[in-house]
């Protein structure tokens, strides 16, 4: 295991929409010696490594147990079903990992992939990069400061403005499990409390393929939290006005809220007020864009060291656990207790 921050030589796998972000990130990291590109797509990880001026490689060889190619850690930006055999892979070689979000589709393969982590000791972070926003950093020592009082509500919201391509819809293990997924995991870690229960609904709205997939487009979550906290999570993916990330914690003694900024999709009808007052959030990554920064560093500065990441498989397991609960609930139409996911 190494034990110093210097650059190394990391593989990323899968060169899709959030991997080349990533991608573009680590070449210009000065904690990346080298890059080395692969995806099922062999042309596409060819094409990405060319633009970037890195390598690429086939996937079995970044798999490799021997290790031919020299790697020190490992990305994974692949598509969702593939997560956990390749974080398993992962331990077995004994590469340093950080891994996108969601850990997997289902509780079996996401538990499986933390049990083979854990066991094999591998440091690891998985993708919540919410956790590295400044908004959410600073409503979480709010929340511990005591300055909000008791905590009673919660509000948060995640809406794209435009929904993924169809393909991606089927993939994506549905809209709680691969949108709301994020907000579970920062309610979790800014509230420090768990959610217990959770009632969803929703409509498949817009294209076919939400129906079809029995996914949502539009949907609201009621849940609640070991210690009595309500509150509501709302996603969609066809927010008209902009990319909406918030959220508003109310407690006894004040308020605060996350993303209430300058380019919220939002915009006021109240007399004298003229908010926001510059354009809204187009997507994901120009939002969040300073957070996968902060995220990666995170990575080559800790797990990549042999410390542990900011975001465990244990705490990836858990947000999966509350969308399958989600999902449970949306098929059942009833509140789910979240422990009824086993
Ligand atoms: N943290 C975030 O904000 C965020 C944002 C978007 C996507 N994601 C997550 O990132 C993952 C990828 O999403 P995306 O939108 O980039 O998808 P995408 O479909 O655009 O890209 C996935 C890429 O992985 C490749 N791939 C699939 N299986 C592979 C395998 N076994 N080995 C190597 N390559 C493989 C595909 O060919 C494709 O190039 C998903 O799990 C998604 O939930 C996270």
């Amino acid at each position: 295991m190494n034990d110093e921050v210097r650059p190394f030589r990391i593989a990323l796998l899968g060169v899709g929409r959030i991997g080349v972000m990533h991608a573009r990130l680590l070449v210009q990291h000065p904690l990346v010696k080298e890059l080395v590109l692969a995806d099922v797509s062999a042309e596409r990880a060819a094409q990405a490594a060319a633009e970037l001026g890195c390598e690429h490689a086939p996937i079995e060889q970044v798999l490799d147990a021997a290790n031919p190619l020299g790697l020190e850690g490992l990305v994974i930006a692949t598509s969702t079903s593939t997560h956990a055999d390749l974080l398993v892979r992962a331990a077995e070689i004994g590469l340093p990992t950080y891994c996108e979000k969601p850990i997997a589709m289902t509780l079996d393969d996401a538990v499986r992939a933390q049990r083979a982590l854990e066991a094999a000791g591998l440091p690891h972070h998985i993708g919540f990069h919410r956790r590295f926003d400044t908004g959410y950093t600073r409503a979480k020592a709010l929340v511990e400061s005591g300055e909000l009082g008791e905590v009673r509500r919660i509000h948060a919201v995640t809406a794209d403005p435009f929904p993924p391509a169809d393909e991606f819809v089927p993939t994506s293990g549905g809209i709680f499990v691969d949108c709301n997924a994020h907000d579970f995991d920062i309610l979790r870690w800014v509230l420090g409390r768990e959610i217990v229960e959770v009632y969803s609904t929703g409509a498949a709205r817009g294209r076919a393929i939400f129906a079809e997939s029995n996914d949502f487009s539009d949907a609201v979550t009621l849940v609640t939290f070991d210690d009595g906290t309500v509150g509501s999570v709302q996603a969609s993916r066809y927010n008209g006005q902009g990319y909406d990330v918030r959220l508003d914690v109310m407690g006894t003694d004040g308020a605060a809220n996350v993303g209430l900024d300058n380019k919220a999709p939002l915009r006021s009808v109240e007399d004298g007020v003229a908010y926001p007052p510059e354009d809204a959030w187009f997507d994901f990554i120009e939002r969040f864009r300073p957070c996968y920064e902060r995220e990666l560093d995170h990575f080559l500065r800790n797990p990549m060291i042999g410390q542990p990441g900011a975001c465990t498989a244990a705490d990836a397991v858990q947000a999966l656990r509350i969308a399958l609960a989600c999902n449970r609930s949306r098929d059942e139409h009833r509140p789910v207790r979240v422990d009824e996911i086993a």
